[in-house]
């Protein structure tokens, strides 16, 4: 058996935490031979519905959960913390876009950024859930001095797997037949699902589709799925977003499949001419704990404008936190 490892949970006793938490003690994130030490943080009002939580937590009897804590204060829950799953923040309601969010939750994640940057380990992983999240991410990371700006990211993998799901459902095919599609930018309404990379049981899913649904359907259906979830559930997404969190840092913590590749929202180095600096949402490989982004892909001009406006729209974002002194 390997020593624990510490993973920190904001808004650990929320509507995604309370799927998560039970996940990661059952070890789906990180594996069957790692024991885990959680580490939660909360608001101090709602640490008591957290300390039920946690009594519930320890009534799963999960023989891979070494450890809790529980805390109101960044400086506790993030102390020594390998992975730093930052959910805690305030969801949208019916009507609203994520990005309506930012003065409301971008000031969570500047402390958090400083905190992570004081006390977590000098590996720890962050994945940003809070929305919008590719912004928070960056909030995050341009208070995080200490650490590098790669291990700061942002999950587009509840999108990812919307998409998988869909084009399976439309060829009537298994999820699991479904391959290398990319969801490239924000985590919003003007993502990029892109198909022209994807397979489907060996076949290129466009000669399997027509460019018409493609266009018109699919890209909508999974860029507005959130807004969907909400209208239909009163509710904004939380089982489905845990899980995607936990395939995030399961492939982020232990590889991905070879000739096959995920969605990560990463702080961009410039590839396919993506300002450098913006969290955007990639095709990414990872070994050993590293991510690589794929290269070389052949972009059209469609894929082209839709990679750019939702650029457009993250440069929109980083420059309104700018305003706020959130980043630099
Ligand atoms: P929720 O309201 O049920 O829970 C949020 C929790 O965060 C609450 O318990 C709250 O007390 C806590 N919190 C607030 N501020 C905090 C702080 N500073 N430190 C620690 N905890 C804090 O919301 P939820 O449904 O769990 O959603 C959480 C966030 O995740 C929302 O912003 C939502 O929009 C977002 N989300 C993102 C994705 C994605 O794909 N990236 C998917 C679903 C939801
Ligand atoms: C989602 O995609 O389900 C979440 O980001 C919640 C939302 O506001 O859409």
């Amino acid at each position: 058996m390997k020593e624990p490892v510490r993973v920190a949970v904001t808004g650990a006793a929320g509507q995604i935490g309370y799927s998560l938490l039970f996940r990661i003690a059952a070890g789906d994130m990180l594996g069957q031979d790692q024991p885990v030490i959680l580490q939660l943080l909360e608001v101090t009002p709602a640490l008591k519905a957290l300390s039920g939580v946690v009594m519930e937590l320890n009534d799963g009897a999960f023989p891979l959960l070494h450890g809790i804590v529980t805390s109101d204060d960044p400086m506790v829950a993030f102390k020594d913390a390998d992975y730093a799953l930052l959910v805690g923040a305030m969801p949208r309601k019916a009507g609203m876009e994520r990005g309506d969010l930012l003065s409301a939750n971008g000031g969570i994640f500047k402390p958090q950024g400083e905190a992570l940057s004081e006390v977590a380990s000098r590996g720890v992983k962050v994945l940003v859930v809070g929305n919008p999240a590719n912004t928070n991410a960056l909030i995050a990371q341009q208070n995080a001095p200490k650490l590098d700006a790669g291990q700061f990211t942002a999950m587009v993998r509840l999108d990812h797997n919307r998409a998988i799901s869909q084009l399976a459902a439309k060829t009537d095919s298994l999820v699991s037949d479904v391959k290398n599609l990319t969801i490239w930018g924000n985590h919003s309404s003007t993502q990029y699902p892109d198909l022209s990379q994807a397979t489907v049981g060996g076949k290129k899913a466009l000669d399997l589709v027509d460019q018409q649904w493609y266009e018109e359907e699919y890209i909508p259906t999974v860029a507005k799925r959130g807004a969907a979830i909400i209208e239909a559930r009163g509710a904004s997404s939380a089982a489905s977003a845990a899980s995607a969190a936990i395939d995030h840092m399961h492939d982020w913590a232990l590889g991905t499949k070879d000739g096959e590749w995920v969605s990560m929202g990463i702080p961009s180095d410039g590839s396919y001419g993506i300002p450098e600096g913006l969290i955007y949402g990639f095709p990414v490989t990872v070994k050993g704990g590293k991510y690589a982004i794929v290269q070389d892909l052949p972009i059209s001009d469609f894929s082209r404008a839709k990679m750019d406006a939702t650029a457009k729209e993250l440069e929109e974002e980083r420059d309104a936190v700018r305003d706020l002194g959130l980043v630099k």
